[in-house]
């Protein structure tokens, strides 16, 4: 049994603040009898009708999944191509937390937890993402370590960033760097990378959210523990 307000917010139905307000305007009926009151818990059985829309609940579940190169990570894709949908085996209908580019590999939550992605892709937030990055060309140190400072891309400064310089290959000709950014702009770090002259040949996500890939091969997945979702939420 779960409060009202939180499981209509995990529906993904509107936030937490806007179901108390439409319980206490008696917008809300739960198994045929309205609730104008703050405090009921309900379960996942019940039916819970709002304005005359039936919630569709589903037990939360919550999946990481070490994404390869050349899935999408959206639901569907008008192309037919393979989706990180397609990978996960669920009876729930479960969507990505955010996006990372269909040439990108690692860590991306899974979840049918509308509330907790709300969380997790708002940029006040401010979620860790930690990418390792590979560059086709000796870079130079101090110019990639001045991302740190903020790029201009699509004219808007990009925010922190921590910068490492993992690896310099003079014979093979390329650089590993470890880039960690806060906020999740679309194409951010191919963006930040091109503003000062060099091409991201791979990409991959290391951590979301203090989530590594830690077990897990491409492809893998495995379910988030109750501890973990419980870290994931106290990002409030
Ligand atoms: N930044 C990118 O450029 N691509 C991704 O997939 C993720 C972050």
């Amino acid at each position: 049994m779960e409060r009202l307000q939180k499981v209509i917010a995990s529906s993904g139905y509107c936030s937490r603040r806007k179901a108390e307000e439409l319980i206490l305007a008696g917008k809300v009926s739960v198994n045929g009898k309205m609730v104008n009151t703050l405090g009921n818990k309900v379960s996942y059985s019940d039916t819970i009708i709002i304005n005359g829309v039936t919630l569709k609940l589903e037990p939360k579940e919550y999946v990481l999944l070490y994404k390869p190169r050349g899935v999408v990570s959206s639901a569907q894709d008008d192309k037919g191509r393979k989706t990180v949908v397609d990978i996960v085996e669920s009876k729930n209908r479960l969507y990505p937390v955010g996006r990372l580019d269909y040439d990108t590999s690692g860590a991306i939550i899974l979840t049918n937890d509308g509330e907790l992605t709300n969380l997790l892709i708002h940029p006040s937030y401010e979620v860790e993402k930690v990418y390792l990055v590979k560059i086709d060309d000796i870079v130079n140190p101090s110019l990639v370590k001045s991302l740190s400072n903020g790029v201009m891309i699509d004219g808007k400064k990009t925010g922190r960033a921590k910068v490492k310089i993992k690896k310099i290959d003079k014979k093979k000709k390329s650089s590993l760097i470890e880039l960690t950014i806060y906020e999740g702009r679309n194409h951010q770090v191919k963006k930040m990378f091109e503003a000062i002259g060099y091409k991201v040949s791979k990409l991959k996500r290391e951590k979301f959210a203090g989530l590594t890939l830690d077990g897990l091969k491409s492809g893998e997945y495995r379910h988030l523990t109750v501890k973990e979702v419980k870290r994931l939420y106290a990002f409030k």
